[in-house]
């Protein structure tokens, strides 16, 4: 169980991990070019450490900060990607246009419940052998594909960056259309195609730390070198129209991604409406944004996240939950999040073993007449193991 509770405003720079896409990216891509990659700032988080540990047992080297790619070998054992979707779908896509390569692929309960039909189903259609259905467990042996043009709906940045590695290991020509683009990492790593690769802030793990800035009275946090992917910061335009006061600094761009400085000052928030264009990119701070709406003034819907459902768990239901077990109503109509802005009383809340619900939760906490508490913590450590280091940091009591 961990407690967050109001205190002074938060000040200061706010240390994040490196992006977590960006890191899986990196290792897997660096793994099937020949030669030597080198990697700064990779995300020192669980999932990153289970493609690291995956891309180990296929054979390639990997080490701190360097990978050597080459030829793939069938594991000996069974591939256990954890919690990792990104591990599980990127990778299953890898090994499927690798001939003479085999993987069964395994994760944990939060990972054997998730949606792999949607993957599995286009490789199907490339000329992939995978035995399995829904979810994992699967078996892919790898072979020989066909080119695809694909449909991307929902707009999967996994299954679109599966497709394409699946199409760059066999050789093979694959187009991915989507309703809305979704992040487009593999996209732009390809493209830069260096042996060396600098990965920016994760604007995901800083979201806690920037949104806590808008929510607590007097605060102003900043993060230096953070991914400024516009796939990526859609929730900082979002609480900027709300009233936060965010100001970007030192733009540039760093092995192909946008990057800049950025700083968060407190104002009276409004509540707001994401419309679900704007989704994808910032699909993974929903349940962050909702803690903006739920300390704003007045109603905020976020329109068309249905994809919540299929993440580490239920995140529509788990914040709705959270934020009922602290006072605020909330609610989900189809797939729109409404959210009704006032005083948190705080509360013991939920986390469903979700990392970005219990960070989220514990963001609202330093916000609330009274502590909230989460259940489960040790999720954290999936993608931003010093989270609460770097949150106290900034002044948050966190304990
Ligand atoms: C990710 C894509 C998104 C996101 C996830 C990371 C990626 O998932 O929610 O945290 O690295 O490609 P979907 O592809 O399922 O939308």
């Amino acid at each position: 169980m961990l407690t967050a509770r109001r205190g002074g405003p938060l000040k200061g720079l706010l240390r994040v991990p490196g992006d977590k896409s960006c890191s899986h990216r990196a290792l897997i891509l660096g793994a099937m070019r020949a030669g030597e990659t080198v990697i700064t700032g990779l995300n020192d988080g669980e999932d990153v450490g289970r493609t690291a540990a995956a891309l180990s047992q296929f054979g390639v080297r990997v080490e701190a900060d360097r990978v050597v790619g080459g030829a793939w070998r069938s594991p000996s054992q069974d591939v256990d990607c954890g919690n990792s979707g990104t591990t599980a779908r990127l990778l299953i896509g890898a090994v499927a246009g690798m001939p003479g390569v085999e993987a069964r692929f395994v994760g944990d309960a939060s990972l054997s419940r998730r949606p792999m039909g949607r993957l599995v189903a286009p490789l199907r259609r490339m000329g992939a052998v995978i035995e399995g259905g829904e979810t994992l467990p699967l078996t892919v042996r790898g072979g020989p594909l066909e080119g695809i043009a694909h449909a991307n709906d929902p707009p999967s940045a996994q299954v679109k960056s599966a497709l394409l590695l699946a199409g760059l290991a066999a050789g093979v020509e694959v187009r991915v259309e989507e309703p809305a683009t979704s992040r487009d990492h593999t996209e732009i790593m390809l493209a830069h195609a260096g042996a060396e690769i600098a990965i920016a802030g994760d604007p995901s793990a800083a979201a806690f730390g920037l949104v806590a800035a808008a929510v607590v009275p007097g605060s102003e946090v900043r993060v230096e070198g953070l991914l400024a992917n516009p796939l990526r910061v859609g929730f900082l335009r979002v609480l900027e129209r709300m009233g936060a006061d965010v100001e970007w600094s030192n733009a540039r761009v760093q092995s192909g991604e946008r990057v800049a400085d950025v700083r968060v000052r407190h104002a009276p928030l409004m509540g707001c409406r994401v419309t679900a264009d704007a989704v994808p990119g910032l699909v993974d701070e929903v349940p962050t944004l909702a803690v903006a709406c739920a300390r704003a003034e007045g109603a905020s819907v976020i329109e068309g996240v249905g994809e919540l459902r299929v993440k580490e768990s239920d995140r529509l239901a788990a914040i709705v939950a959270g934020l009922g077990a602290c006072g605020i109503d909330a609610r989900v109509e189809g797939d729109d999040l409404h959210i009704f802005g006032g005083r948190s009383r705080g509360g013991v809340v939920r986390s469903e073993g979700d990392h970005r619900i219990a960070m989220a939760f514990l963001t609202l906490g330093l916000a609330s007449a009274g502590p909230v508490s989460v259940d489960e913590e040790s999720m954290i450590a999936t993608s931003f193991p010093g989270f609460v280091e770097g949150m106290r940091g900034i002044g948050a009591e966190i304990a």
